[in-house]
């Protein structure tokens, strides 16, 4: 879309990880210093809530408490259980990031958030609202196809990447850093463009990272290096500075680091950063803890 100047006049590219709490180092970084950030938020916050339901009825003797006019009351458990808070709290949770993230964007960057499919409309609304539903660019799907299949449904096999352009009119897409992947029927295009490949759509099918592969690192939810290279390279200039503040083993580092950017990796979890540090060791990565 735009030219792809170098922003920060770097020669190399350095890799800076940070230990802590993304909300606070995410209000210590100045407007706009970002050109690319992804994001892979955790889906899940954690806390559990109970639900009790109650049956109350007025007694005259005994009972659990007072009413109005002295008169006493009983009440009986009808039902218990507890549901995670995910739907309520999850943007109580990521929204105070994702503004963060809007105000360190760069005027012409991009926005990623990789999310699942089961909550991914919640946070497509509230991005609609924060960047105006014009700086919507894609709703990418990674399809992957692998593991077990259910019989009671169609089995699940795809995560959602939002894409938002600060500015609609003013984005880094650079069409000819794509990488090409082969047509599905290469004898109906002819030998030329066959042996070219195409241009991906919106949906990318690439395998989930195989748990025997040299680029698994142990992380339960590392995410393709393919996936966060294609992103890196489409939406950013070599020498610019990639922001990933829910890094976990450093997947948007290695991508960074491979394609002459910069990256800036934030995660709480110590043993994420033990992993980035190990899996970065090539790029000399800079360690540093917050809050
Ligand atoms: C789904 S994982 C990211 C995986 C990553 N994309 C990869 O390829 O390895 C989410 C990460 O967010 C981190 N995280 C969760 N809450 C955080 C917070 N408040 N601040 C910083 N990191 C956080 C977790 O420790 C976890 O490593």
């Amino acid at each position: 879309m735009r030219g792809m100047a170098n922003r920060t006049g770097e020669e190399t590219a350095s890799v800076r990880i940070v230990e802590g709490d993304n909300l606070g180092f995410l209000r210590g970084e100045p407007d706009g210093r970002y050109r690319l950030i992804y994001v892979d938020p955790p889906f899940n916050t954690g806390s559990r809530r109970e639900l009790r339901r109650l049956k109350t009825e007025r007694v005259e003797e005994g009972g659990d408490r007072t009413g109005f006019g002295g008169k006493r009351y009983r009440s009986t458990e009808l039902s218990r259980e507890s549901y995670g808070d995910r739907f309520d709290d999850y943007l109580g949770f990521l929204g105070p990031r994702l503004v963060e993230a809007a105000r360190v964007l760069d005027d012409d960057g991009s926005l990623f958030v990789h999310l699942d499919p089961r909550e991914s409309h919640y946070v497509k609304v509230f991005l609609d609202e924060l960047f105006g539903r014009a700086s919507f660019q894609n709703e990418i799907v990674w399809a992957y196809d692998y593991g077990g299949r259910t019989k009671r449904r169609w089995p699940a096999k795809h995560d959602v990447i939002l894409w938002y352009a600060k500015d609609p009119g003013n984005f880094v897409f650079d069409y000819d850093a794509i990488d090409r992947i082969p047509y599905m029927a290469p004898g109906l295009v002819g030998p030329e463009k066959a042996k070219r490949g195409k241009t991906p759509t919106d949906v990318w099918w690439q395998t989930i990272v195989p748990p025997a592969s040299r680029e698994r690192t142990g992380y339960p939810t590392q995410k393709p290096l393919a996936v966060l290279e294609r992103i890196v390279r489409v939406h950013s200039a070599p020498g610019d500075v990639v922001l990933d503040f829910f890094a976990g083993s450093g997947t948007t580092g290695e991508a960074a680091a491979r394609n002459g950017r910069s990256s800036v990796l934030v995660d709480s979890n110590p043993d994420a950063v033990r992993i980035m540090e190990s899996r970065l060791a090539f790029a000399n990565p800079t360690i540093v803890s917050v809050g």
